[in-house]
C-alpha cells in the first residue's frame, strides 16, 4: 500500500508545471476523489464486504474463486451496524441468511471478520496455533491491557504471565486456600438478604460480594459488606466500572483509522484520564506490599513481587496484570449468579430441587461448603443450563487474530483477519440441542452414573469459557465461586419475584458481557431448615 508521503511527489510535480492552474487542479482533484471513491465502491462489492474486497483485490488475485460468503455492508463502513446493540443476535441471523452458519466473513471498516456459528468450525478456530493473539483496540491499549494476559501478544511474556497466574492463583491447591474467604463473603450476602423485607436488587449485592472476593485475593484486602461504604471500594468499583464500559464500546476508530485523531467517542480521552487514577490506587497498594511484605497470608500482589530473574515484572506491567485480574474476575461471577437467581425465580420447581440435593447433602444441619459442590450434580446441571442459555461472553467476549495465513472449514483465511465464535448461537442451535430454547437442567445429567457435562472447552458444544491456548484461565475459580454461593442461598431462602407474578424479563443487553437488561429484583422467604 503506498503511504501519503509516497503520494506528495503527485502534488510536487503540479506545482511545478503549468498545467495545474487552479482550475485544473481543482478537475486533477476531482477526478483523484472519483477513481478513489469508485475503487472503494468494486472494493465493497466483494462478499463480507469492503475489507475483504481490499484484501482480494490487492493480494494479486482479482477474482477468489471461493470466497468465504457474508454481507457487504455499507461501502467504507462495512457491517458496523451489526456489532452494535445485540451483535451476538444479529450475527445468527444474518449468518442464517446468508447460510453461512459454518462460516461467514465481514467488514468493520478496514478490519476484515470472520464468524462461525458451528461447534465443529469453531473448535478448528479455537485450538488453531494461527488464531492464539487478540486484536488489541485502543481501549485495550489505552488501558494498559496489552501488557496483561488477556491481551498480550502470544509468546514469552504471555506464557510466563499465564504460568504465574496458573500456578499461584488458579490451581487447585490455591483455590482451597481461599474457601475461607468465599464462605465468609457467602455468609455476609446471606446476612444482606435476611435484612431485605421489601426486595433487592441482586445485582447491587453480587456485584459488591464478587469485587470484595477479588480485592481479597489479588490485594489481600478484606472489607465486609454488611457495611460496604469505603472509600477504596467505591473507588475500585468506579474504576472497573469505567473501564469495563470503555472495552465494551465498538470503537469506530479501531476499524476506520482516520477518525483516530479526532476521538469522536472520546474513548481515547476517557481512558487517558482513567488510567493515571489506577496506577495511583494499585501502585500505592503495591508500596504498602513493598514496605510490609507477607509470607503468611499471600495475596497476587506478594506473588507479583516475590519473582525473581527474567520472571520479575516492571511495576507498569505488575499494576496492568493486578488491574486486569480485579477487572476479569468480579463482572463475570457476578453476571453469571444473576442470570442464574433469575431462571431459579421463573422456574420454582428447578428451585425446589436444587434445595432438596442441598439439603441432602447438608442433611439440614449445617452450612452447606465448598466441597459439597462437587456433589450436587443437580446444581451443576442448572448452572451448565444457564450457562448454555445466558453465556456471560455470547461471542466469548475477547475474539482472536490470526497470527499467519490459515485455512479454517477449507477457506484461506490470511494473516491479520479477527475470528470470533458465536457460542451464542451454537448454544442455541436446534442442530446440536434437543429443544434448544426449553429450560431443562436434566439434559446435563447421565441418567446411570453422577458424570457432568464440562463446560471448560473440550467440548465446543458448550463452551463458554472458550477453548485451546487463550482459554479462560480463572474458569474453575470462577465456577467455584458462583456454584457455592448459589448454593449458599438457595440453602437459606426461596426465592420469588417482588410482586408475587411468575415473570421475570430475560431481555439481554450486551455491553463487554451479556447482562440481564433489567436488574433483577428479588423477594426472599427464610427457609425453615430445622424441618
Ligand atoms: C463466569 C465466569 C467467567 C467467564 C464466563 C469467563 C469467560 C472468558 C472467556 C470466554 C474468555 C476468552 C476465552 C477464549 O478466547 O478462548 C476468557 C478469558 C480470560 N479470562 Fe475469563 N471468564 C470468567 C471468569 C474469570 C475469572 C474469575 C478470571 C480471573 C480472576 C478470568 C480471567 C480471564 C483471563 C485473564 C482471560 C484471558 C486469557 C488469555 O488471553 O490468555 N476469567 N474468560
Amino acid at each position: 500500500m503506498t503511504t501519503n508521503t509516497e503520494n506528495l511527489w503527485v502534488f510536487a510535480l503540479a506545482t511545478k508545471c503549468n498545467f495545474f492552474n487552479p482550475i485544473n487542479s481543482m478537475l486533477f482533484a476531482l477526478i483523484l476523489s472519483f477513481v478513489w471513491f469508485i475503487i472503494n465502491m468494486i472494493y465493497w462489492t466483494h462478499p463480507g464486504g469492503p475489507a475483504w474486497g481490499k484484501y482480494n483485490k490487492l493480494t494479486k488475485y482479482l477474482l477468489v474463486k471461493n470466497p468465504i460468503p457474508g454481507p457487504k455492508g455499507f461501502p467504507f463502513i462495512g457491517s458496523m451496524y451489526m456489532m452494535t446493540g445485540l451483535a451476538h443476535q444479529k450475527i445468527a441471523n444474518m449468518a442464517e441468511f446468508f447460510k453461512a452458519k459454518r462460516l461467514m466473513s465481514f467488514s468493520l471498516g478496514e478490519t476484515r471478520f470472520i464468524v462461525t456459528c458451528n461447534h465443529v468450525v469453531a473448535k478448528e478456530i479455537l485450538n488453531s496455533t494461527a488464531f492464539v493473539a487478540r486484536p488489541v483496540n485502543e481501549s485495550a491499549y489505552g488501558l494498559m491491557f496489552d501488557r496483561a494476559i488477556g491481551f498480550a501478544p502470544y509468546g514469552v511474556y504471555w506464557r510466563t504471565l499465564r504460568k504465574i497466574a496458573s500456578t499461584h492463583m488458579f490451581c487447585p491447591k490455591q483455590i482451597k486456600a481461599s474457601e475461607s474467604q468465599r464462605f465468609e463473603i457467602a455468609k455476609q450476602m446471606v446476612a444482606i438478604f435476611n435484612g431485605s423485607e421489601e426486595g433487592l436488587r441482586v445485582r447491587d449485592v453480587v456485584k459488591k460480594a464478587s469485587l470484595n472476593n477479588m480485592m481479597c485475593s489479588v490485594f489481600g484486602r478484606k472489607y465486609s459488606l454488611v457495611d460496604y461504604f469505603n472509600d477504596e471500594t467505591e473507588e475500585v468499583s468506579e474504576l472497573v466500572d469505567e473501564g469495563y464500559d470503555l472495552l465494551g464500546i465498538l470503537n469506530w476508530s479501531d476499524h476506520l483509522p482516520w477518525l483516530a485523531e479526532f476521538d469522536p467517542q472520546k474513548i481515547k480521552y476517557r481512558c487517558e484520564r482513567l488510567v493515571p487514577k489506577v496506577n495511583r490506587l494499585v501502585g500505592r497498594i503495591i508500596d504498602e506490599h513493598r514496605a510490609q511484605p507477607s509470607n503468611v497470608h499471600r495475596d497476587f500482589v506478594d506473588v507479583l513481587l516475590s519473582l525473581q530473574g527474567v520472571e520479575a515484572l516492571s511495576d507498569s506491567d505488575m499494576i496492568a496484570v493486578l488491574w486486569e485480574m480485579i477487572f476479569r474476575g468480579s463482572d463475570t461471577v457476578a453476571i453469571l449468579i444473576e442470570w442464574i437467581l433469575a431462571r431459579m425465580v421463573l422456574h420454582p420447581d428447578v428451585q425446589s430441587k436444587v434445595q432438596e440435593e442441598v439439603d441432602r447433602i447438608t442433611e439440614r444441619s449445617r452450612s452447606v461448603m465448598e466441597s459439597d459442590v462437587t456433589n450436587m450434580v443437580y446444581l451443576q446441571s442448572v448452572v451448565n443450563e444457564v450457562l448454555r442459555l445466558h453465556p456471560p461472553g455470547p461471542l466469548l467476549a475477547w475474539a482472536r487474530l490470526a497470527i499467519e495465513d490459515t485455512t479454517v472449514d477449507g477457506y484461506h483465511v490470511p494473516a491479520g483477519t479477527t475470528a470470533m465464535v458465536n457460542m451464542w448461537a451454537i448454544t442455541r442451535s436446534e442442530e446440536v440441542w434437543n429443544e434448544p430454547l426449553e429450560f431443562k437442567p436434566e439434559r446435563f445429567m447421565n441418567q446411570t452414573e453422577p458424570v457432568i457435562f464440562s463446560v471448560l472447552g473440550s467440548d465446543l458444544r458448550l463452551a463458554p469459557f472458550g477453548s485451546g491456548r487463550r482459554s479462560c484461565p480463572g474458569k474453575t475459580l470462577g465456577l467455584t465461586t458462583v456454584t457455592f454461593w448459589v448454593a449458599s442461598l438457595l440453602q437459606e431462602f426461596e426465592f420469588g419475584t417482588t410482586d408475587g407474578s411468575k415473570t421475570v424479563d430475560l431481555s439481554e443487553v450486551l455491553r463487554l458481557s451479556c447482562e440481564m437488561k433489567t436488574p433483577l429484583m428479588v423477594k426472599v422467604q427464610p427457609r425453615n431448615l430445622t424441618n
